[in-house]
C-alpha cells in the first residue's frame, strides 16, 4: 500500500531518478538531459499557495512517483493557473497510484485557491490521457510537431480542469 505525502529534500534523489529515466527513454518529457538537482529544490521551495510537491512511497520508504503543480507563465495574470506534472516509476504504473496522487494534489491546488490546472501531454501517452480524463480534465487543443526528440517530431496536447467558481 503506498502512502501519499508531502515531498522532502530526502526524497529529490530517487525523485531525479524517476524523472532521469524519461528524460533518456520516454517522450513524456521534451528534456534532452536531465535537470540539475536545482530544479527540483525550486519547486520544493516555492511558497505559492497553489504550488504542491508530493511524492508516493511503498512501506519501506521507496519512493514510487511524485507530482507537483508549479507556475504556468511568469506573468501576473496567469497566478491563479498551475500547471501539474506527474511520473511514476514504470514498475509502479497502471494500478491506481496516479488518480490517488492527483486526486491528493488537485484537492490540495482546489484548497490553496488555484482556478484552473493544466496539463499538457505529448503525443501519443494513452496512460496520461486516461488519467487527466479520470481526474476531470478537458482536452482543450492539439499543438502539432512542437517537439523533436528521438529523430521524429512530437505533437503535445493541452488538458484543463476547473478546481474552483
Ligand atoms: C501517466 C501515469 C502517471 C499514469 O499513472 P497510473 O498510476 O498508471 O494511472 P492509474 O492506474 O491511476 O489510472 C488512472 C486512470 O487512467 C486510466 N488509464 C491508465 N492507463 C491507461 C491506458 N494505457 N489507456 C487508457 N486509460 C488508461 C485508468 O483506467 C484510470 O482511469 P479510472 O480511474 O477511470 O479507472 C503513469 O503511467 C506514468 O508515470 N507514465 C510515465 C510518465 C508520464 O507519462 N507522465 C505524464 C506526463 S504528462
Amino acid at each position: 500500500m503506498a502512502t501519499i505525502r508531502v515531498a522532502t529534500d530526502g526524497d529529490l534523489d530517487a525523485v531525479a531518478a524517476i524523472y532521469a529515466r524519461e528524460v533518456r527513454e520516454g517522450t513524456a518529457t521534451f528534456d534532452l538531459t536531465p535537470p540539475p538537482r536545482g530544479k527540483w529544490e525550486g519547486l520544493l521551495a516555492s511558497s505559492h499557495p497553489g504550488d504542491h510537491f508530493l511524492v508516493a512511497a511503498d512501506d519501506d520508504g521507496t519512493v514510487l512517483g511524485f507530482a507537483y503543480s508549479s507556475e504556468f507563465r511568469p506573468k501576473g495574470a496567469y497566478d491563479g493557473t498551475r500547471e501539474v506534472t506527474i511520473y511514476l516509476d514504470p514498475a509502479a504504473s497502471g494500478r491506481g497510484l496516479g488518480r490517488t496522487l492527483y486526486d491528493d494534489l488537485l484537492a490540495r491546488m482546489a484548497a490553496g485557491g488555484v482556478r484552473t490546472a493544466l496539463a499538457c501531454i505529448s503525443l501519443p501517452n494513452d496512460a496520461s490521457e486516461g488519467l487527466h480524463r479520470a481526474c476531470g480534465f478537458e482536452r482543450q487543443g492539439v499543438l502539432r510537431e512542437v517537439g523533436r526528440k528521438f529523430d521524429r517530431w512530437i505533437d503535445v496536447v493541452w488538458w484543463q480542469r476547473i478546481l474552483a467558481d
